[in-house]
């Protein structure tokens, strides 16, 4: 590649050249056939606009709010695990560039940097992402010391009762080191005779058993807003409203989990036909989406179909692991 890099694709590119391939291919990856991880991408591409002219847009403003924060731009970072994996620095320097972009960073509770070290790193907006454990006691920690230490929401991640099936991470025999924000709490000694280490993790401390009736559980024990992240249909989004949530993410987990879900804004797309999330939370919350998201367009048309914001995961990975604090603002 000649030049400094002009997209994300680009950035993807020098992201394949720094890091080693076992953390190339768990960043880039996503589960079994990885038919999801094509069409999160392509399901934009196949959109196109009617653009009307002669409209006068001297001034353009590219703001909005977010459970009544303002940022710069309806471009959150999504919650991403272990990012000392693609840079020394890790989510510090993620959340910098959050900061100075003037937008929410949704902090993995599977991060290499913990709650505390990256609430006092910097000014960002932030948002804590969690998973339930088994022990229900180290969510309840969890969530407590998001609170305590300024996060704005809890983001509770519903497409992971187990962890996909990526592959490349089994054939890498891909290596998880310490996750200091959940050290102690949650046992990482794993049998990993098949599968990931990631995998047996996942098998051994999430909670496969939480459903629709633990959403009153967490609003027992936090005051603060929940976003659900991981919401596909229609008919989940209804339920979601019912239970109270701030806000539903339309999401695939980047096509990391259920492999053949839609593309995400596929699943927005469907407002054409009669099932939209959209309409059926009846703007009663605001509606988010992430995966696939690589071009400016790409925000447009999700925007264009009703999400109030989106949020990127790999491409913030791969400014970090390119470029640093800079590579992830850009
Ligand atoms: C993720 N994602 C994720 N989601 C979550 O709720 N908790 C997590 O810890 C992680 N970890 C994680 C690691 C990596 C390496 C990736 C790529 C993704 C999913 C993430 O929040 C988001 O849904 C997707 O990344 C969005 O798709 P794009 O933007 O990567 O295409």
């Amino acid at each position: 590649m000649e030049g400094e890099p002009v997209n994300v694709n680009e950035f993807q590119e020098l992201a394949r050249q720094a890091l080693p391939k076992m953390y190339y291919d768990f960043f880039s990856g996503g589960a079994e056939d990885q038919h999801t991880l094509k069409e999160n991408v392509e399901a934009f591409r196949r959109i196109t606009f009617r653009p009307r002219i002669l409209v006068d847009v001297s001034r353009i403003n590219l703001s909005t709010t977010v459970l009544g924060y303002k940022i710069s731009a309806p471009i959150m970072v999504a919650p991403s695990s272990m990012h000392k994996l693609a840079h020394p620095e890790g989510e510090i320097a993620t959340a910098r560039a959050a900061a100075a972009s003037n937008t929410i960073m949704v902090l993995s509770s599977m991060s290499s940097c913990t709650i505390e070290e990256v609430a006092s790193s910097c000014n960002a907006i932030r948002f804590f992402q969690l998973y339930v454990y088994k022990n229900r006691d180290v969510a309840a920690q969890l969530v407590q010391r998001a609170e305590r230490n300024g996060y704005k929401a809890i983001v509770l991640t519903v497409d992971a009762p187990m962890l996909g099936r990526r592959e490349a991470d089994i054939k890498n025999k891909m290596i998880v080191p310490p996750l200091k924000n959940i050290e102690g709490l949650v046992s990482t000694e794993v049998d990993n005779d098949e599968g990931s280490i990631l995998e047996g993790f996942a098998k051994g401390a999430l909670d496969a058993s939480l459903c629709w009736r633990d959403i009153g559980w967490l609003r027992s024990i936090t005051n603060l807003p929940i976003l659900i992240k991981g919401v596909l249909t229609r008919e989940d989004a209804i339920k979601a409203t019912e239970v109270g949530v701030a806000g539903i993410v339309v999401s695939n987990h980047g096509a990391r989990q259920l492999d053949y879900t839609p593309a995400t804004i596929t699943v927005l797309e469907e407002q054409f036909k009669t099932r939209h999330v959209v309409h059926a939370v009846g703007g009663k919350v605001p509606v988010f989406l992430d995966g696939g998201v690589r071009r400016g367009t790409d925000v447009f048309k999700a925007l264009a179909l009703g999400a109030q914001a989106i949020l990127i995961g790999r491409p913030v990975i791969y400014g970090l692991a390119a470029k640093v604090e800079y590579g992830v603002s850009r």
